[in-house]
């Protein structure tokens, strides 16, 4: 027996979900009874805390079942991308982010201080990003594909004290190096074989490992002191150090809980990078405090490869992202059924839009249906999602998080009836909410409305209160799951000797939801040519990151500007979907 797909409507599809169907009970029984009865207070229950108000998040993930029955249970299988295979305990994680911790400490660093991580996806990521809270300093992780001029922004508007990261890439983090004043130390971790001889400031994580003592008392942490930052995306301006507080671990706990449905004897594997907030909020934080088992595959995305994990780790709760999804469509019924998938029991799906036609394949080859969650990198944890226990819409982003209150808004931020686009809004006040933008109050007070947090997307609400995902409601591209700020992408262009000036769209597509394109226009010497293209494009991707470089240039002879000169992104998106243009009577005469 499986999930049923009926149609509810005009254009609706449901799954319905018998309650047979459950071989243990969903963790979140009665979505609409929880609603009724939740309270915050009772959530922080489920944390551990030092005192009334005082807390550590990684404490919560790792330690406290380093001591009870947990203490041998597998918390991570390792696998890299060379088929190298490793696991580690709960008590192991433990004490291996205790040594860390010790010895950051003993080359000076403290509470508060910032350090990054930028790793491949080995163990040393999440012992480090564990350590780094333990330690109360507050840790930033950085995708493996940024490019010198990415890290140096984010370094250096964060000051950075130290990085942690491996001999192959500090090359790109040394290149910039004299524009980071701040930044002391450099651990490369050197566990894997390396002949790296470190200078001064450089140190190498098998030595001070070997020398740290696996006991440390976590640093005893307010609610509200930040643990972990990421930088992210907005139309404007360079990428912003979006900041978490050690209190978001309540939500974030209670929702793997709730929506991942984590039990005891699921082996969980969440796909995402730590340089994604998924991959810290679902990759370290919220599921490791739920004492899950979790894989990490460091691998890139193959088909085949994933099915391989599935069915080799015994997989069966999978998070993963609507492109990913369809990739494995595109790969076909065939690679999915040369492996024994019947371990999966429970699938969802974040970053952008899951189409209905992922969740038709879904129940099609796995027998079960994707459940959409929506969040951002500022909510720190899933606000909108659809629960195991609750009808799933196709197409639909699902319902609020209990205790979270979420709108449809007008620009002036008042409330709209259901069936009405507009601004998808939550009301502020949730644990997992961003505290600030690093060094940037303005940015952070820009994003509230009337007393509602304004998230940049546009929805609308059903009457049995689903919210339908419309679109952004600004510039932001969101390539393949990946936030991209058109500001970066033209920033980096201009950069070139034969780019003039830069406009910077998504561009829909059929397979990473949207593509970077971009608009050039040439410096007066310059010859347009595909070699040129071409070299533009590996220009900014070696500068910037392997998947914030346009896909499409197309070279134009002007851009449409505002007559303060600001281009309007806008105009050359109707123009390349060709729709109307709209009202364009602020254009610049060109
Ligand atoms: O536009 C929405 C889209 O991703 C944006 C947030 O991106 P980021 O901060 O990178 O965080 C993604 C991981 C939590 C949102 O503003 N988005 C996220 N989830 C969904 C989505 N769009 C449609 N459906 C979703 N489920």
């Amino acid at each position: 027996m499986t999930f049923t797909l009926r149609s509810a409507g005009e254009k609706i599809e449901v799954v319905d979900k018998p309650a047979e169907l459950f071989t243990t009970p969903p963790n979140l029984g009665n979505y609409e009874a929880a609603c009724r009865e939740f309270s915050w207070e009772q959530a922080r229950r489920e944390i551990d805390w030092f005192d009334e108000d005082h807390l550590n998040a990684a404490y919560n993930a790792v330690d406290r079942h380093a001591v009870g029955w947990r203490k041998n249970k597998v918390a991570l299988y390792w696998e890299g991308e060379r088929g190298e295979v490793e696991k580690y305990t709960f008590r192991e994680l433990s004490r291996l982010s205790n040594q860390l911790a010790n010895a950051l400490a003993d080359i000076g660093i403290k509470k508060g201080d910032r350090v990054f991580i930028f790793l491949p996806r080995l163990p040393e990521l999440y012992i480090a990003f564990l350590a780094i809270l333990k330690l109360g300093a507050v840790a930033g992780t950085l995708f493996a594909a940024f490019g010198p001029e990415a890290l140096k922004d984010r370094l250096g508007d964060s000051d950075a004290r130290a990085v942690v990261t491996i001999p192959g890439y500090y090359e790109r983090i040394e290149s910039v190096r004299g524009d980071l004043p701040a930044l002391k130390d450099v651990i490369l971790v050197d566990t894997r074989g390396t002949d790296f001889r470190p200078k001064a400031g450089e140190h190498l994580y098998s030595k001070m490992m070997a020398e740290a003592d696996h006991h440390f008392a976590p640093a005893v942490m307010a609610a509200e002191d930040y643990a972990f930052m990421l930088y992210t995306s907005g139309t404007t301006g360079k990428s912003k150090g979006v900041v978490h507080a050690h209190e978001a671990i309540i939500q974030e706990h209670l929702s793997a809980k709730w929506i991942l449905d984590l039990k005891d004897d699921d082996i969980y594997w969440c796909t995402a990078d730590p340089g994604w907030v998924t991959g810290i909020a679902y990759g370290i934080l919220g599921t490791w405090s739920n004492g899950a088992t979790s894989v990490i595959y460091e691998g890139r995305f193959n088909p085949r490869e994933w099915y391989r994990i599935v069915e080799k780790y015994d997989v069966s709760v999978w998070y993963t992202a609507p492109t990913a999804i369809r990739m494995l469509m595109k790969a076909g019924p065939k690679a999915a059924a040369d492996f024994d998938l019947s371990c999966l029991r429970h699938l969802a799906s974040v970053g952008e839009p899951l189409n209905p036609e992922a969740i038709r394949w879904g129940l099609d080859v796995f027998g079960l249906p994707f459940h959409d969650t929506w969040w951002q990198t500022e909510t720190g944890s899933i606000l909108i999602a659809n629960y195991p226990s609750i009808p799933v819409k196709l197409g639909s982003m699902g319902r609020p998080f209990p205790g979270v209150t979420a709108s449809i808004v007008d620009d002036d931020g008042n409330e709209m009836p259901p069936g009405t686009p507009g601004h998808l809004a939550i009301k502020p006040g949730w644990p997992a909410m961003f505290r600030t933008v690093w060094h940037n109050e303005a940015k952070y007070e820009e994003y509230f409305n009337n007393d509602w947090y304004i998230t940049g997307d546009r929805a609308y609400m059903d009457s049995e209160g689903y919210f339908w995902f419309i679109g952004r409601g600004d510039d932001v591209i969101k390539t393949a799951g990946e936030r991209v700020g058109p500001f970066e992408v033209e920033s980096a262009l201009v950069d070139h000797a034969a780019v003039a000036e830069a406009g910077v769209i998504g561009k829909p597509d059929m397979m990473r939801g949207e593509i970077i394109k971009a608009f050039v226009v040439l410096a007066t010497d310059q010859e347009s040519s595909p070699e040129l293209s071409e070299e533009i494009r590996v220009f900014v991707k070696k500068r910037l990151a392997g998947h914030a470089y346009p896909r499409e240039i197309e070279f134009v002879d002007v851009l449409p500007k505002t007559q303060s000169g600001k281009i309007m992104r806008r105009v050359l998106k109707a123009r390349e979907l060709g729709l109307p243009v709209g009202d364009l009577s602020t254009l610049e005469a060109t």
